[in-house]
C-alpha cells in the first residue's frame, strides 16, 4: 500500500502526519507500506518513520548519477537520503513533463542500479478507454518500456495500473475493470518473463482509491495493493486503506 503525496505537504506537516499515522498502522503486518512525499520532505519522513514498518519513497528520479542537470535528483541521492522506493512514469509526469516509455525504462534501470525499488506506472487516458484501446495502450507502454529489463531487474519492480481518467477525479475503476487491466498486464509479463514472474509481480491499482472502495478492489485476486494519491494525505484515511 503506497501513498503518493504529489506536490503536497511541508517537512513540518510530514512530521505531523507520521505522528498520527504510525500508531494507526502499528498492527498492520499484512502488507508493505510506503509513503512517497516530495523530495524536500524525504529526510523528515525517513526520520519520522524510523523504527516503523513504513518505507519512504521518492516520486521521480533522473537516470544520471550526477552532473550538470539543474533541478534533477539522482537515484544514489535518493538512496542516500534513506528512501527505499521510487515512483516512475506516473501519468502526471507523462502528461505534464514529457515522460515517455523510453525514459521510464532509463529511470527504472537507474533506480535499480541505485538499490531503489521502482513502482512503475502504466495506464490509459479516457479517450483511449472509450475507443477500446486500453489493452493496446498497456501493451505499448509495457513493450516500449519495462519489457527491456533483464529477468533479474524485472523481478525487483512493482507495477501500478493507474487509469488516467480515475486519478484525482473521484471516478474509480470498478473492481472488474481494474482486474481486467491487471490481467492484461500479467499476460504481458507472462509472455515476456514467464509464468513464475507473472504470478510473483505485484500490480497495484491507483486512481481514486478511498477507504470506502478499497475493500472491493482488494477482493480481486489480480489486485495486489493500491497506489493512493489524495486519500494518502490524511493519516486516518490512509490508515483505513492500509487496514482494508
Ligand atoms: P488519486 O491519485 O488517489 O488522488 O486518484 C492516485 C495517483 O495518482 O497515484
Amino acid at each position: 500500500m503506497a501513498g503518493n503525496w504529489k506536490m503536497y505537504k511541508t517537512p513540518a506537516q510530514t512530521k505531523d502526519f507520521f505522528a498520527a499515522f504510525l500508531p494507526l498502522v502499528a498492527e498492520a503486518k499484512h502488507c508493505e507500506i510506503a509513503i512517497c512525499p516530495p523530495f524536500v520532505n524525504i529526510a523528515a519522513a525517513v526520520d519520522a518513520a524510523k523504527g516503523s514498518r513504513v518505507g519512504i519513497g521518492a516520486q521521480n528520479l533522473y537516470w544520471k548519477n550526477e552532473g550538470a542537470f539543474t533541478g534533477e535528483i539522482s537515484g544514489p541521492m535518493i538512496k542516500a537520503s534513506g528512501a527505499e522506493w521510487v515512483i516512475i512514469g506516473h501519468s502526471e509526469r507523462r502528461q505534464f513533463f514529457g515522460e515517455t516509455d523510453a525514459t521510464v525504462l532509463e529511470r527504472t534501470k537507474a533506480a535499480l542500479a541505485a538499490g531503489l525499488k521502482p513502482i512503475v506506472c502504466v495506464g490509459e487516458m479516457l479517450a483511449e478507454r472509450e475507443a477500446n484501446q486500453t489493452d493496446v495502450v498497456l501493451t505499448t507502454q509495457f513493450n516500449g518500456g519495462i519489457a527491456s529489463l533483464s529477468t533479474d531487474e524485472f523481478a525487483q519492480i512493482v507495477i501500478a495500473y493507474e487509469p488516467v481518467w480515475a486519478i484525482g477525479t473521484g471516478k474509480v475503476a470498478t473492481p472488474d475493470m481494474a482486474a481486467d487491466a491487471h490481467r492484461t498486464i500479467r499476460g504481458l509479463v507472462n509472455a515476456k518473463y514467464g509464468a513464475d514472474a507473472a504470478s510473483k509481480v505485484r500490480i497495484l491499482y491507483g486512481g481514486s482509491v478511498k477507504p470506502d472502495n478499497v475493500k472491493g478492489l482488494m477482493a480481486q485476486p489480480e489486485i495486489d495493493g493500491a497506489l493512493v494519491g489524495g486519500a494518502s494525505l490524511e493519516a486516518g484515511s490512509f490508515a483505513s486503506i492500509v487496514s482494508f
